[in-house]
Formats: C-alpha cells, sequence, structure tokens
C-alpha cells in the first residue's frame, strides 16, 4: 500500500520545543489526546526532526493550537529544519510567555498545552512522546458556553494530506445527544 492518509483530517498544531537557549516550531498532524485523568497528549515525531532532539534533551514541549489564517507560517515551519534555520527570527513568529515549563508558546495560539515527557516509545520510523499536560490556556473567544471550541471564532488548521488542508465549516455542525 502506498498511500497512508486514510485518517485524515487531522488538526495540525505547532509543537514547541527549547533546549539550551534553542527555540523551534514544527507543525503535527500526527497527535492525540490519550487521558483526561491525568490530562495526557501523544505526538509522533521522526527521529531526523530537530524537535526530535530538543524534546529528547530538555524533556519538555508545548503544542499550539492555531487558526487557519496561520496556514503559510505553518507550511514553513514545516518546510524548514531548525536545524539549519533559526525559525523564530526566519518566520517572525511572536512568542509569548509560559506558565509553567521553559517551553515557546506562540502568541497567537487559541490553546496550548504545556507539557512534560512521560514516556517515549518507538513506533517504526516515528517516536510517540507522550507528555503529561501540566499548563493548558485557550484564548476567551475559543469556548463556547456549551464547553466545545467556538468554531465560529477560531478556525482550526485542518491537514488533508499531500499538502492539502482545509478550515471547517461551522454550518456542517451538528449535536446528537447519546443514550445514557
Ligand atoms: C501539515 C504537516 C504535518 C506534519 N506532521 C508531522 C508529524 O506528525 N510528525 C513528524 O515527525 N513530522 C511532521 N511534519 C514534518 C515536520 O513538521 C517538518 O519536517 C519540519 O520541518 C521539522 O522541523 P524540525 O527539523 O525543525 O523539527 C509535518 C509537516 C507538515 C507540513
Amino acid at each position: 500500500m502506498s498511500e497512508f492518509n486514510q485518517f485524515y483530517p487531522c488538526v495540525v498544531p505547532l509543537i514547541g520545543s527549547r533546549y539550551e537557549g534553542k527555540s523551534n516550531f514544527m507543525p503535527a498532524a500526527w497527535q492525540t489526546g490519550l487521558s483526561k485523568d491525568p490530562m495526557t497528549y501523544c505526538v509522533s515525531i521522526a527521529p531526523k526532526r530537530y524537535t526530535h532532539s530538543l524534546i529528547k534533551s530538555s524533556g519538555v514541549f508545548s503544542v499550539n493550537f492555531i487558526d487557519f489564517q496561520y496556514l503559510k507560517l505553518l507550511v514553513r515551519l514545516g518546510s524548514i529544519s531548525g536545524r539549519d534555520v533559526d525559525k523564530i527570527k526566519d518566520t517572525g513568529i511572536e512568542l509569548k510567555q509560559s506558565l509553567k515549563l521553559d517551553v515557546p508558546v506562540f502568541k497567537s495560539a487559541y490553546a496550548v498545552y504545556e507539557c512534560s515527557v512521560q514516556d517515549i516509545v518507538k513506533a517504526g520510523d516515528h517516536d510517540l512522546f507522550i507528555g503529561k499536560i501540566l499548563s493548558v490556556y485557550e484564548t476567551d473567544e475559543a469556548r463556547n458556553e456549551s464547553g466545545t471550541i467556538n468554531y465560529n471564532a477560531v478556525k482550526p488548521i485542518l491537514y488533508l494530506g499531500k499538502d492539502t488542508y482545509a478550515a471547517m465549516d461551522p454550518s456542517s455542525i451538528i449535536t446528537i445527544k447519546r443514550d445514557r
């Protein structure tokens, strides 16, 4: 089988890493939440990524959920390696102070996790970084009263594979209560 994209679309956050003063971001589509208590998150990163070595050394990373308006920035961050280019300088990406861990945080993210690495699991040509979420924050507009993300205010970047992206149409959202 040549194509492996049946599980798309996926939201693509920016994974922030920092070690010995060097900060970096890369987009990662292969990521998910794992546990609510404790809040645990997992991202799959190939060993050749600079991000991989920074997180392995520091033991911490940030997850920055960003709006569709930053798609070109995301593509740039996913096209070059922090090993060759200082991506923060190259893109002019603005940072804000993290809350608990020494990780770079994208100022305009609509939601952020700060994670401490709990485990690294080999998964073929990628490694799973399982992180305990020590801090979560969101912009005021990011959440609805009903507790879901406010998709009228924020538009996650959805990756469809093969350099193709989409934004969700909020008019397609429906709520169906489950039988309990
Ligand atoms: C939309 C998109 C999704 C990506 N998802 C992943 C991923 O889940 N895991 C991974 O290892 N690389 C992924 N990449 C590739 C890295 O982001 C890319 O190789 C990046 O330049 C690595 O940067 P670094 O070397 O500075 O860490 C993705 C790239 C794009 C554009």
